[in-house]
């Protein structure tokens, strides 16, 4: 005996749609429903049906990859006009996911960040520069800044290419046009069909900003073409320059300039946001960032510039719980959907049918009854090593499942313990505004307009 999935009565047609408020209160609401309605709930929205999954058993069911794989569901097919059929937003069948998939996975194998860490420091090295200058005088806006460090950090060890964030004023003119054309992409999802006619002047900017998200990737790759270079140490030499072993050929240029907008954009989005929620929640757990200051003390001493090795990043085992629970409570991702590969049965009484999209919203399973007591707490200690050990496989996933799940985790945390263990080794952080977290969501989460004062800790002030 089956039984429908739980649902709020939906009107004609329109279904859910006038319950669900735009933007960011999309997600509180979601998170909010799903405490109410359970860990699967079904909202409807003109003629779309999505299914949210939070609990913890079916999580563990939909991980299963012989019964369910990726599903590219309403957002993403909005977002292949950016990414094309690149990793991120390619089909499950489209056989250019496999072939990039094998080209690329050596660039992100434990070898390659060693290559990687380098880079990662000079970039830190221009972040820190620029936070020195602001101590004692000026507030930084934590989001734009963590955003210039991720997005020169994946240029530089993805493509070879500088785009200078630290020299600029104003954020890279990549950055502006991404996040208004994932703004559009997100109010287009959101709308009613249909209603982008009259959006036609929205839409012309789309356009235009994709445009420019193609032409600078152009450019890059003409960059490295004309000087040469047949090395395959980073993503773009691998991309050009080696062939797929099942089919023998290299990728095709289309594919090239997807993979590459595709990198450039989530090789920098969901990292920039987690230093950002990271930072935050230090300086509202003074205990907590003792602590850790206490480990990259213990490491560095008081130099006043260490330099850090790669082997460094590893031994911050404190700096990594940090990052594990701001993940936990907001995973930058919030969201992975899956689908059935045949009709079936989920929770042992829901039937799904094939294709049909089961979408898990990551912030809510981590702030499932298993994670224990008081889980809106933000506690690093639940990431020991023993708590670890013993935790069930997927009450942590923010990073997807499968083969599917993302490819750039070793190097966003790489990235993310260097840079957050150099900023607390050298500055304090000063709550200037008592920050109240508020949330920006443009498919990723960000905390919106967060400050801080800073001054440095051998200053003696
Ligand atoms: C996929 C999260 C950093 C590249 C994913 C997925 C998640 C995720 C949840 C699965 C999406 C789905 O199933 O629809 C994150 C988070 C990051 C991060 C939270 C940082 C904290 C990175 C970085 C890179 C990257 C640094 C590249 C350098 C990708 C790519 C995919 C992916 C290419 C698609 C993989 C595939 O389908 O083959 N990421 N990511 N991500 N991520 Fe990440």
């Amino acid at each position: 005996e089956t039984e429908p999935i739980p649902e709020r009565p939906a009107l004609p047609l329109i279904g859910h749609a006038l319950d669900i408020p735009g933007g960011a209160e999309g997600l509180a609401y979601v998170m909010k429903e799903a405490k109410e309605l359970g860990p699967l709930f079904k909202l409807r929205i003109f003629g779309t049906e999505i299914n949210f999954v939070s609990g913890l058993d079916l999580v563990s069911e939909l991980a299963d990859e012989s019964r369910f794989r990726k599903n590219v569901h309403p957002d993403l097919v909005i977002l292949r006009e950016i990414g094309g059929d690149g990793l991120f937003t390619a089909y499950g069948d489209e056989p250019n996911w496999r072939k990039a998939h094998d080209v690329l996975m050596p660039a992100f194998s434990l070898g390659a960040m060693r290559g990687y860490h380098a880079t990662m420091l000079k970039v830190a090295r221009e972040l820190i520069a620029k936070w020195d200058r602001a101590a004692g005088e000026l507030a930084v806006d934590v989001a734009a800044d963590m955003t210039r460090l991720t997005f020169d950090t994946i240029g530089l060890c993805g493509f070879g290419y500088d785009f200078e964030s630290f020299r600029r004023d104003e954020p890279h003119p990549f950055i502006t046009a991404l996040a208004r054309a994932l703004d559009f992409a997100q109010a287009k999802g959101e709308s009613i069909p249909g209603a982008e006619l009259f959006q036609w002047k929205k839409a012309e900017q789309f356009r235009n900003d994709v445009t420019l998200m193609k032409d600078l990737v152009d450019d890059v790759i003409r960059q490295r073409r004309a000087d040469g270079d047949q090395s395959t140490d980073d993503l773009l030499g691998r991309m050009l320059h080696t062939r797929d072993e099942v089919t023998g050929e290299p990728l095709d240029d289309v594919n090239i300039r997807y993979q590459a907008i595709t990198f450039l954009i989530a090789g920098h989005e969901t990292t920039s946001g987690l230093l950002s929620f990271a930072l935050y929640y230090l300086t509202k757990h003074p205990a907590v960032l003792a602590r850790a200051q206490a480990e990259v003390d213990a490491l560095w001493g008081d130099t006043a510039d260490p330099d850090p090795q790669y082997a460094d990043i590893g031994k911050l085992t404190y700096v990594r719980q940090i990052l594990n629970e701001s993940l936990r409570l907001w995973p930058t991702a919030p969201s992975y959907a899956v689908e059935p590969l045949a009709d079936t049965v989920i929770g042992g009484k829901y039937a799904v049918r094939q294709g049909e999209s089961l979408m898990v919203l990551i912030p809510q399973l981590h702030r499932d009854p298993a994670w224990g007591d008081n889980v809106e707490l933000f506690d690093p200690e639940r990431f020991s090593a023993e708590r670890e050990a013993a935790r069930p496989v997927h009450l942590f996933k923010p990073f997807g499942n499968g083969e599917r799940a993302c490819i750039g985790r070793q190097f966003a945390l790489h990235e993310a313990t260097l840079v957050l263990a150099l900023l607390i080794h050298r500055f304090r952080l000063i709550d200037h505004t008592d920050y109240q977290l508020k949330i920006k969501q443009s498919l990723t989460l960000k905390p919106d307009n967060f400050t801080l004062n800073l001054a440095r800790r051998d200053s003696g002030e």
